[in-house]
Parts: C-alpha cells; structure tokens; sequence
C-alpha cells in the first residue's frame, strides 16, 4: 500500500485549511441525505480527517471510511470516535466485511471539476486501469442498486496566503498538463514553511469517463450542475 499524500504535516493543518472555506460541509451533508434516504449504511472513500462524515452521522448514517493515510486517519477516529468504523486501505485493494447502500467520494478518491467546457472527472488514481479496478472493487462492496455520489468542486486554482487561521497562511499552486495536474500546498507560520505537500492528479475526457462507469457497472442517474453531487448508480 502506498502513502504518497497527506504526510503528517499537511494533515496536521487540513481541518484549518478545510474549515476556512474549501467546502460547506453541512450543506454537502444535506445534499447527500437527500441523494441517499433511507440508505442508512454509508462508507466514504477517502474520508481523511471525517469533517463531513461527522456532519453524516450526526444526520443518523451510520459511517465507514476507508482511507489509506494513517495520519488522516487517525485523525477521523479521534473526530468520530466509536460511532464509525475505519479501515486503513488503498482503494485498490479494498476488502471489506459488508455491504453498503451508497458511497460518496467527497475529494476523496474523485471528484467533478467544474470547468468552462463542463464537468470533469478527476481523480487521486493516475491510470485508466487504476480508476477501472478501483470502481469495480466499489462496486463489490455496494448492495445492488447502490449509490456512488461524487463531489463536484471548483476548478483548482493557484491562489496565496489565505488566512487560515492562529498567523498562519495557506497557498497552493496549481500547474494544469490538461491528462494531469500537479498540485503544491503551503503553510506558513509566519515567513516559515510548516506543512508542505505534492500532489499530482488524473483529469479524464468525456468519453474516457463514461467508459471507466459503463465497464465498471455505474450509470450516470443524475446530473444537476448546480448541485454539489454526481448520482451514479450500480447496474450489474
Ligand atoms: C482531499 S482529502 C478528502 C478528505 C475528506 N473526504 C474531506 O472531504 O475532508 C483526500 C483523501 O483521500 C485519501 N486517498 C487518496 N487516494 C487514496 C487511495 N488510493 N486509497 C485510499 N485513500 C486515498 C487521502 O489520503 C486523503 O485523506
């Protein structure tokens, strides 16, 4: 299993970076009571530090998370305590003890970015291969019908020194390839650098994306662009 984002220092700072903007999490988990109902067993890939899994319990879901930072990870134990369950796995090799009737991926494995020529997929997975196994392993693990609801976010963007916070600043820069995307994170305390992390990201074409859900068994069920969530549901 590999562990090549949120080392312990950027996951240090991530609720801060979070909290200050990046995302509305309650709305987010009003969002996703309506897509998941009665559905009241959920898991969430890439839960990270359990920011929105906190808001999902507290709306009565029962929540598991798999995510394969130990930092992150540890961290949502801390949040959400014994109300949830983790699991410390990659995507790619997911095993786990039962059945769920949705998932959401909220950052976490994927997400849509919104772009002038639309919606996008994106995601932590680099490969066409990776992304198909990794969806196909989710499929398993979901009851028949199943939901997988994926965030749709704001195109990432180079942007400085946001105050996140106790004089510190968060910056990132963005370098977009089109197929890929290189993401670098700061903290700064002061003049100094706390927390630093590298990302690089895969971004698909329309195509590529419905390919990756038809051989994977989703079908695309809703897509409302002003929404904050892509509804796909298990088909075979
Ligand atoms: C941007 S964070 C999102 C966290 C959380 N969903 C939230 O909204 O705050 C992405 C998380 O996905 C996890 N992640 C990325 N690739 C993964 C993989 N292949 N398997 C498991 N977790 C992964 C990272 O470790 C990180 O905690």
């Amino acid at each position: 299993m590999k562990e090549n984002i949120y080392s312990s220092s950027i996951s240090r700072y991530y609720d801060k970076i979070i909290l200050a903007g990046y995302y509305s999490l309650k709305s987010s988990a009003k969002e996703l009571r309506k897509i998941f109902g009665e559905k009241k067993n959920i898991l969430e890939v890439g839960i990270g530090t359990g920011l929105l899994a906190k808001e999902m319990v507290t709306l009565g879901y029962h929540i598991s998370g798999i995510d394969f930072s130990k930092n992150m990870l540890n961290r949502a134990k801390k949040r959400l305590g014994k109300k949830s369950k983790f699991y410390l796995q990659d995507i790619l090799e997911l095993t786990l003890p039962e059945k769920y009737g949705g998932v959401y991926s909220e950052g976490g494995i994927w997400w849509f970015s919104r772009e002038k020529k639309g919606l996008f997929l994106q995601s932590h997975l680099l490969t066409k291969h990776e992304n198909l196994l990794a969806l196909k392993k989710l499929s398993k693990v979901l009851e028949n019908n199943g939901l997988l609801a994926i965030n749709i976010q704001k195109k990432h963007k180079t942007s400085s020194d946001i105050n996140i916070g106790g004089n510190l600043k968060y910056s990132q820069k963005v370098i977009d390839k089109g197929k890929y995307i290189n993401k670098e994170y700061f903290v700064k305390s002061k003049k100094n650098i706390v927390a630093y992390q590298r990302s690089k990201f895969r971004r698909f074409k329309k195509n590529e994306e419905k390919d990756l859900f038809d051989k994977s068994g989703f079908r695309l069920i809703k897509i409302n662009k002003n929404k904050h969530f892509i509804v796909l549901k298990k088909i075979k």
